[in-house]
């Protein structure tokens, strides 16, 4: 796992969209799955800037969103759908019939979901995974003791996350207690993955995930047994790390790195 320390949330959302729109520029039909919550908002409004200012082109590119509120019309502002729709999708040149979030007003959420996986496997599975993480560790909607084997299905999700995510409602009442999400394994499927994370309310859960064990009570910590992650966190989000001059001293050193592999 390679983890990037950045000074602020800008400089965190731009390393976050250069990444990004440098993979979508060495693959043009990238497949990339995508995530909604306050952390990516800059990154996509820096995604943003690269379609307008140097044409960064997203005509090809296929996307999957990871999860969405069961019960939500696709329409509803408190959608996942209507977030991308807002923060990037309608800002840049994709192709809408590329786009995949899944549908939070399924009738047979069961059918759905394997409809889902499908559609991933058809697209020649993801290339590159966009995570951000919950206060509890969650990643998706993937709660506590979620099985790393799991797949996309409905979750029920904790007292915590409908408190975090009340901001956005009216109240907490009208927070959904479901969320259709990709499982731990879908994601651990994925060819690359890039989390990103900010503020001093994740710090405690980044330092769990990142050098603690390997548990499904924090089911971000799933990503050490993954062979090609990338963390990008902010200053707050890395000051509970104990292993920080590493971090530094590969990101100031990383010529000699790649020396050193000849790469
Ligand atoms: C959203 C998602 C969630 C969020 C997480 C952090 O698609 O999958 O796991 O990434 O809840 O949310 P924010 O960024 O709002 O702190």
């Amino acid at each position: 796992m390679e983890v990037i320390i950045a000074d602020n949330y800008d400089e965190m959302s731009k390393i976050s969209a250069e990444f990004i729109a440098a993979e979508i520029r060495r693959k043009h039909d990238l497949t990339l799955g995508l995530a909604t919550g306050d952390t990516p908002l800059g990154m996509y409004r820096e995604l943003v800037n690269l379609h307008k200012r140097e044409g960064l082109d997203f005509s090809k590119i296929t996307t999957f969103n990871l999860d969405e509120y069961v019960g939500l019309d696709p329409l509803h502002k408190n959608s996942y759908n209507y977030f991308m729709n807002e923060n990037i999708f309608k800002h840049v040149n994709i192709n809408q019939s590329k786009v995949f979030v899944p549908q939070g007003n399924t009738n047979d959420p069961e059918i759905f979901c394997e409809w889902y996986e499908n559609k991933i496997n058809d697209a020649g599975g993801i290339d590159l995974q966009i995570l951000g993480i919950g206060r509890n560790g969650h990643i998706a909607f993937n709660e506590p003791g979620s099985s790393f084997a799991s797949r996309t299905r409905v979750k029920a999700l904790y007292k915590e996350t409908i408190e975090d995510n009340s901001r956005f409602f009216n109240s907490q009442d009208d927070v959904p207690r479901f969320a259709i999400s990709m499982g731990i394994g879908t994601i651990l499927d994925a060819k690359k993955i890039l989390l990103i994370a900010n503020g001093i309310k994740k710090a405690d859960v980044c330092a769990k995930f990142i050098e603690g064990p390997v548990t499904s009570m924090i089911t971000a910590s799933a990503l050490q047994l993954h062979s090609n992650v990338t963390v990008v966190l902010d200053k707050d989000a890395a000051s509970q790390l104990t292993r920080t001059e590493y971090y530094d001293w590969i990101r100031n050193n990383k010529h000699l790195v790649q020396k050193m592999i000849g790469s």
